[in-house]
């Protein structure tokens, strides 16, 4: 895994398509049948992007802290964002747009100094070659259940047409991969509709790092990903391995004004502590309006972020996973060194904050935005046995931030935690 990913820490995922012309769902909206094929393309005659601004996006993704992007070239739905000689569906043939959406925006996300991040859905519903086999190739039991989109609906199966839908989706990743520079990161989607086999893996996965040896792949690569996308339910046990989670500000990933279930910008710095706490990094969705206005109320909650990451940065970028929650339960990061701890304070306590199970010395305690120091105190334990005390951080009011407040511990050396369940001391001084 490439080292800049694993301290991007965040990254901006962009759900951008035709399907913010009406405001439904991206892809699913046909899919389900809560619109029809025809009227959910009848959405490229309103697909403008007159207002969309690359440099715009680029300036506001790196002010929200931002390290990478990741815009939706192509979502399940098959209309490419990018100037494709393999298919006429895309906003550049078909749309009033006519632009190549995805060239703007890689330039511009690269000359901010982004990485650049290219979602790609590996299945295509519109595609007249894809929906002629089954998963893992086997004739489900009841065809009823089969929708067409995916699968045919009589029972045969054509692997044929399969092959060259494979080669189709090769030759667009080749355009994706070959004609923009260098791409960072793709970002599949879709693997789950086959198998490993029948999408060409391993193969398929060589032939694309044959573009760029440092190409990240995420998981959703039936099993040859390079690391875990766990989306829109936070994990509560740290993923093994690389990690990602992916989420919407409101629900949606796409533009559906209709949807104000929002996020607050407290809830969001708290989920992004959560995923630094367990060495995660943050991929946070906005769904650009048809025209590529990204509504305003989107558009502060990533300038929120950022003022807070500048004004937390050390705990940031840099850190790696913290102490599990039951040494100190609201989130917490540590130095690459291991000898400072920073703890994430979301709520302002009414007294302190304790961290349990700590066998260091602190040496010092304070307020990392303000560089405040706060007193502590340590209570009970039996460092001779072993048996560290509680550590309380004593914060008040003016202590705290608007938002979560970092706490830094220096300790005297590298973290060191108790792992037992207590012991009677036998040997009292
Ligand atoms: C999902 C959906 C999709 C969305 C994506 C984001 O599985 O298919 O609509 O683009 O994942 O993670």
């Amino acid at each position: 895994m490439q080292e800049w990913f694993k301290k991007a820490k965040l990254g901006i995922f962009i759900h951008y398509g035709i399907y913010a012309v009406k405001g439904v769902s991206e892809s699913w909206s046909f899919y389900h049948g809560s619109i029809s094929y025809e009227d959910y393309m009848k959405q490229l005659e309103g697909f403008t992007a007159s207002n969309f601004d690359a440099d715009h996006w680029a300036d506001l993704f790196k002010k929200s802290g931002a390290r990478y992007a990741v815009l939706t070239s192509k979502h399940h739905d098959g209309v490419a964002l990018f100037d494709t000689k393999y298919s006429d569906l895309s906003v550049v043939k078909k749309s009033p747009a006519a632009r190549d959406i995805l060239k703007e925006y890689i330039e511009a996300v690269r000359g901010a100094g982004l990485k650049v991040g290219v979602y790609y859905s590996l299945l295509d519903w519109s595609h007249p070659d894809y929906a002629s086999v089954y998963p893992d190739g086997r004739v489900p039991a009841d065809l009823s259940t089969v929708n067409r989109f995916s699968s045919p609906t009589d029972g045969t199966q054509d692997p044929a047409a399969w092959q060259r839908f494979l080669e189709f989706d090769r030759a667009q990743l080749s355009e994706v991969l070959g004609n923009y520079g260098k791409i960072d990161l793709l970002w599949f989607d879709g693997d789950w509709e086959r198998n490993a086999k029948q999408w060409g893996l391993p193969e398929f996965k060589e032939y694309l790092k044959s573009f760029n040896p440092d190409l990240i792949i995420n998981n959703r690569f039936a099993g040859y990903g390079d690391y875990l996308t766990p989306e829109q339910g936070i994990p509560v046990n740290r993923p093994k391995g690389v990690w990602e989670f992916c989420t919407t500000i409101n629900s949606s990933w796409g533009y559906q004004p209709r949807d104000q279930h929002y996020k607050s910008l407290r809830q969001i710095i708290h989920m992004f502590c959560d995923c630094l706490s367990m060495g995660g990094n943050l991929l946070l969705d906005v769904g650009p309006m048809e025209d590529g206005t990204i509504v305003p109320r989107q558009e502060e909650t990533l300038l929120g972020l950022g003022e807070w990451i500048r004004a937390n940065e050390e705990a940031v970028y840099e850190s790696v996973a913290g102490v599990p929650a039951n040494y100190y339960g609201d989130g917490s990061v540590l130095s690459a060194d291991g000898k400072t701890l920073y703890l994430f304070v979301h709520n302002r306590p009414a007294e302190a904050v304790c961290v349990k199970g700590l066998k260091n010395r602190v040496t010092r305690a304070s307020v990392l935005h303000s560089g405040r120091e706060l007193r502590r105190d340590v209570h009970g334990g039996a460092p001779w046995n072993g048996i560290p005390g509680i550590l309380w951080i004593y914060l008040t009011e003016e202590d705290c931030a608007e938002m979560t407040t970092v706490v830094k511990l220096e300790l005297d050396g590298p973290v060191q935690l108790y792992d037992g369940g207590g012991a009677v001391i036998t040997n009292n001084q």
